[in-house]
C-alpha cells in the first residue's frame, strides 16, 4: 500500500505546540507528515523541534530561492494528499477566506487542489466574533472541512468553544479523511511533549485567579505647572506591570491603570493609559467591580493649583508662585467606595521606619493589607525589592527578590487569600 502524506501547516497560536504531539501521533500511523510554519508559529514551536519530528526540512520563507528551485509551493502541495493547519488561527482563516497569499503557507493553501483540513484553535471571544464565524462559512463554501474547537479553560483564562482538539482526535479525522485505517492503541500513553515537560507549562494549566477580576494601578502620575512642564517622581510603573503580569497568568481579568511609563503591556490585561491622578481616580472607579484591587501606584500627593494654558514664560518679574493643591488618596477612597473590593491592596514606598509607618497607612487608609517597600535605595527604578506585607494578622517578610518574582509571590498570596474567603 503506498504511503499517505500530509502537508501540516502550522500557523502562531498558543496551541502550536501540540503540532508536534500530532505528528508524533500521525507518524506512528504510518502516514507521512511534511511540516510548513508561518512566520508567527516559529515564536511558539522552533523549526528544529518540528525537523526533528518530521525527521524532514521544515519549510517556511517563500523567498528561499534554493527551496522554490528544488521544491516550490506548488510541488509541496502536489505531494501531499491532504493538507492540515493545526492549529488554524483566526488570521490565517482570514487569510484563506480572502484568497489572500502573502507567506508560503497561504500561498500552498490558495495554489492547492487538495483537500483542506482546518483545526482552528484561539480565543474564545475571537472564535465567536462574527468575522471568524463569517470566514468559516465563507471556506465551507469553498470546501475547506474545519474541525470543531473543544470548549472548556483555555491558557488565555477564559473559558468556551476555541481550544485545539485533542491530537488523538485530531489524527483519527486526518486518518478519516484519508481513508486510512485509525489505530487508537497507537495513540494512547504518550510521554509529554517538550513543551509539556518545560516549567513554564505549569503556569499556563495553573490559574487559580480564573474567573478574578484584578485591578492595578501602577507606574507614576504626572501633574501639569503648564503645557511643557509638570510634576512627576521617580515610578517605573515595573512592579505594578509585573503584578498585572503574574496575575492574568494565574488566570485573572486583570485590568491594569498606568501613569506615564514606556512598559510593554503584559499579555492578557487590558491597559488603560492615564496622566493625572484625577484621571487615573476616575478609571479605577469605572473598572469596578472587582474582587482585588492592588493599588502600586506612586501617585503624585500634590497637583498645581492653577495649571495655564500656555507655558509660563521668564518675564522678568521673578520667580512664578506654585501653590498646590492635594490629589484624592485613590485607595483610601476605595476602601470607603460601595463596590469596595473585597481584598483591597496598597503599596507603601517608605525611606525610614518601614513597618511602623506601614502599619500607621492600614489603618488611615482602610485597606486590607499594605505591601510595604523600602526605597531609600534605588527600588524605585531597580530590578529588585525587598517587601513587607503587612496586615491585622501581623507582619510576612520576603527577602530582597527580582520584581517579578515578588509579583508572583504576592499574587500566590492573593490566590490563597481569596480560596480561604
Ligand atoms: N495612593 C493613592 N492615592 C494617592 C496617594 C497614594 O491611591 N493620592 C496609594 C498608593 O498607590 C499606595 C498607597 O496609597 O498604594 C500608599 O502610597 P504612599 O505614597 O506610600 O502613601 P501616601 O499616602 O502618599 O503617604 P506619604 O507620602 O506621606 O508616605
Amino acid at each position: 500500500m503506498e504511503t499517505k502524506r500530509i502537508l501540516l501547516i502550522v500557523s502562531g497560536g498558543i496551541a502550536a505546540y501540540k503540532s508536534l504531539e500530532l505528528v508524533r501521533l500521525i507518524k506512528r500511523q504510518g502516514i507521512a507528515v511534511r511540516a510548513v510554519m508561518t512566520q508567527s508559529a516559529t515564536e511558539f514551536v522552533t523549526p528544529l523541534s518540528m525537523g526533528v519530528m518530521t525527521e524532514d526540512q521544515v519549510y517556511g520563507d517563500m523567498f528561499d530561492l534554493k527551496e522554490e528551485r528544488e521544491i516550490g509551493h506548488i510541488q509541496l502541495s502536489r505531494q501531499a494528499d491532504l493538507i492540515v493547519i493545526c492549529p488554524a488561527t483566526a488570521n490565517i482563516l482570514a487569510k484563506m477566506a480572502a484568497g489572500i497569499a502573502d507567506d508560503l503557507a497561504t500561498t500552498i493553501l490558495l495554489a492547492t487542489d487538495k483537500p483542506v483540513l482546518a483545526v482552528p484553535a484561539m480565543n474564545v471571544r475571537m472564535w465567536q466574533h462574527a468575522a471568524t464565524q463569517r470566514n468559516l462559512a465563507q471556506l465551507r463554501a469553498d470546501g475547506v472541512t474545519i474541525m470543531e474547537p473543544d470548549s472548556g479553560a483555555m491558557a488565555c483564562g477564559e473559558f468556551g468553544p476555541g481550544r485545539l482538539p485533542e491530537p488523538p482526535a485530531i489524527a483519527e479525522r486526518i486518518c478519516a479523511m484519508l481513508g486510512h485505517s485509525f489505530d487508537s492503541t497507537l495513540t494512547a500513553g504518550r510521554a509529554p511533549t517538550t513543551l509539556e515537560a518545560q516549567p513554564d507549562f505549569a503556569d499556563i494549566t495553573h490559574r487559580p485567579l480564573f474567573g478574578k477580576r484584578v485591578l492595578v494601578t501602577a507606574g507614576p502620575t504626572h501633574e501639569a505647572i503648564d503645557p511643557v512642564r509638570y510634576i512627576a517622581n521617580r515610578s517605573s510603573g515595573r512592579q505594578g506591570f509585573a503584578i498585572a503580569a503574574a496575575a492574568a497568568e494565574m488566570g485573572a481579568e486583570v485590568t491594569l491603570i498606568a501613569g506615564p511609563v514606556h512598559l510593554v503591556t503584559p499579555p492578557g490585561v487590558i491597559r488603560i493609559d492615564v496622566e493625572t491622578a484625577l484621571e487615573m481616580q476616575s478609571e479605577v472607579e469605572k473598572a469596578l467591580p472587582s474582587d482585588v484591587a492592588i493599588m502600586v501606584a506612586a501617585v503624585a500627593d500634590w497637583r498645581a493649583t492653577e495649571a495655564p494654558d500656555q507655558k509660563i514664560k521668564k518675564d522678568g518679574k521673578g520667580i512664578p508662585p506654585l501653590t498646590l493643591t492635594e490629589n484624592p488618596d485613590i485607595l483610601a477612597s476605595l476602601a470607603q467606595h460601595k463596590n469596595r473590593p473585597g481584598l483591597l491592596i496598597g503599596f507603601a514606598a517608605e525611606t525610614e521606619k518601614i513597618i511602623e509607618h506601614a502599619q500607621a497607612k492600614l489603618a488611615k487608609k482602610g485597606c486590607d493589607w499594605i505591601v510595604a517597600n523600602d526605597v531609600s535605595g534605588d527600588v524605585m527604578g531597580g530590578a529588585n525589592n525587598a517587601f513587607h506585607i503587612v496586615n491585622k494578622d501581623g507582619v510576612e517578610s520576603w527577602p530582597d527578590s527580582p520584581k517579578d518574582v515578588i509579583a508572583r509571590k504576592l499574587m500566590e498570596r492573593v490566590a490563597h487569600a481569596l480560596a480561604q474567603g
